[in-house]
């Protein structure tokens, strides 16, 4: 694949909760980049501050005055983090565009769905009209609606989740961003929508050069879709390499964890994969050293005082002070998880 050129580049992101008491931090040191054209997935398990990260990159978690955003957000050479609110508004919904994880509390309980996605397509371009309901149905049609009619009518509320979240994902795509940020957007569907709003995130990627983050807990959508997969954990970025990679010899033993989770369909991936027990931990109780180092199968003593810096390994990048592809590994608490050879 030729070299593209980066859309967006997060160095060293932090977001830090006061409490009242303290700084309770929820990203630390986040650093990524989409290229144009590219899908990346963010995965990791719940409470890992993926959302987090998309929000911030929109400028929302900025909204609560108790955040303390640090780092920067290069999107296109513009820092984000230091536009005015008007400026981050112009660029919402035109530039970025981002799909969330609870669709009906990000759509307007007081407004049709006409009138919303009448507002989005207008910060893209100004249509009759006519030209313009024709482009509303075929929004709606394109992530599998065919009452366009009745939903367009239709007031949140009276949709399922499941319809919301198509509503929002057509709203989002609508305004063809450059970048779509996507928390999420097709747990709610059943398997066969879910296909086709993959494809059709995929297909706009190609045909428009569109950029996409993608966040999921689903390692199976990002084995389908992703260039590239970054996994975080606690709030960190700890592993960032491609799909072929990441499937088939992980080297942080929390994407080993995280792969041992699904049944042995994506990709070819070694027999053997650390189980993880226990659960993400607490942003105000995160353990010293490294976050993952109570549940790692791989820790060293030195794990539990140091936390390792992101480091190029093997093709990727990983934060870690013994990886899975070291000689070093396999630890000897490996499991067997039935995959094949
Ligand atoms: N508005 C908020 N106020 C307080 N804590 C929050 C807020 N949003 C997220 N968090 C905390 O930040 C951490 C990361 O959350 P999140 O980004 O939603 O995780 P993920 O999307 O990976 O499941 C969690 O511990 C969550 O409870
Ligand atoms: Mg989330």
């Amino acid at each position: 694949m030729p070299a593209r050129d980066h859309l967006l580049r997060l160095d060293g992101v932090s977001v830090e909760l006061d409490n009242g008491h303290r700084d309770i931090p929820l990203v630390r040191d986040a650093t990524l980049d989409v290229r144009k054209g590219e899908i990346v997935c963010l995965v990791g398990e719940s409470g890992s501050g993926k959302s987090v990260t998309a929000r911030t990159v929109m400028g929302l978690t900025q909204l609560d005055r108790r955040m303390k955003v640090g780092g920067t957000a290069l999107f296109d050479d513009v820092d984000l983090f230091s536009l005015d609110a008007e400026r981050m508004r112009r660029m919402r919904g035109r530039d970025l565009a981002m799909v969330f994880q609870e669709p009906l509390s990000s759509l307007d309980p007081v407004f049709t769905v006409e009138s919303q996605l009448r507002e989005g397509l207008r910060r893209r371009e100004r249509l009759s009209p006519k030209a313009e309901t024709a482009r509303l149905s075929e929004a709606l049609q394109e992530v599998g609606i065919h009452d366009c009619e009745r939903v367009l009518r239709s007031y949140p509320h009276a949709l399922s989740g499941g319809m919301c979240q198509r509503v929002m994902i057509a709203m989002a795509l609508l305004a063809r961003p450059r970048l779509l940020l996507a928390d999420e957007p097709t747990t709610a569907l059943d398997v066969t929508i879910q296909a086709q709003i993959l494809e059709l995130i995929d297909r706009l990627r190609h045909e428009e050069d569109m950029s996409v983050l993608l966040v999921t807990h689903d390692m199976g959508v990002a084995a389908e879709v992703a260039d590239r997969v970054v996994v975080m954990y606690a709030g960190r970025v700890v592993e960032d390499a491609d799909p072929q990679k990441v499937f088939a010899a992980p080297a942080h033993p929390y994407t080993g964890g995280l792969l041992a989770c699904i049944p042995p369909m994506v990709g070819a991936r070694p027999v053997v994969l650390p189980a993880i027990g226990g659960s993400v931990p607490d942003p105000s109780s995160l353990p010293g050293g490294c976050a993952f180092h109570p549940r790692c199968v791989n820790a060293l003593p030195r794990c539990t005082t140091e936390d390792p810096p992101l480091e190029p390994e093997a093709g990727g990048t990983v934060a870690c002070w013994n990886p899975l592809t070291r000689e070093a590994a396999p630890a000897p608490e490996l499991v067997h998880n039935g995959g094949s050879a």
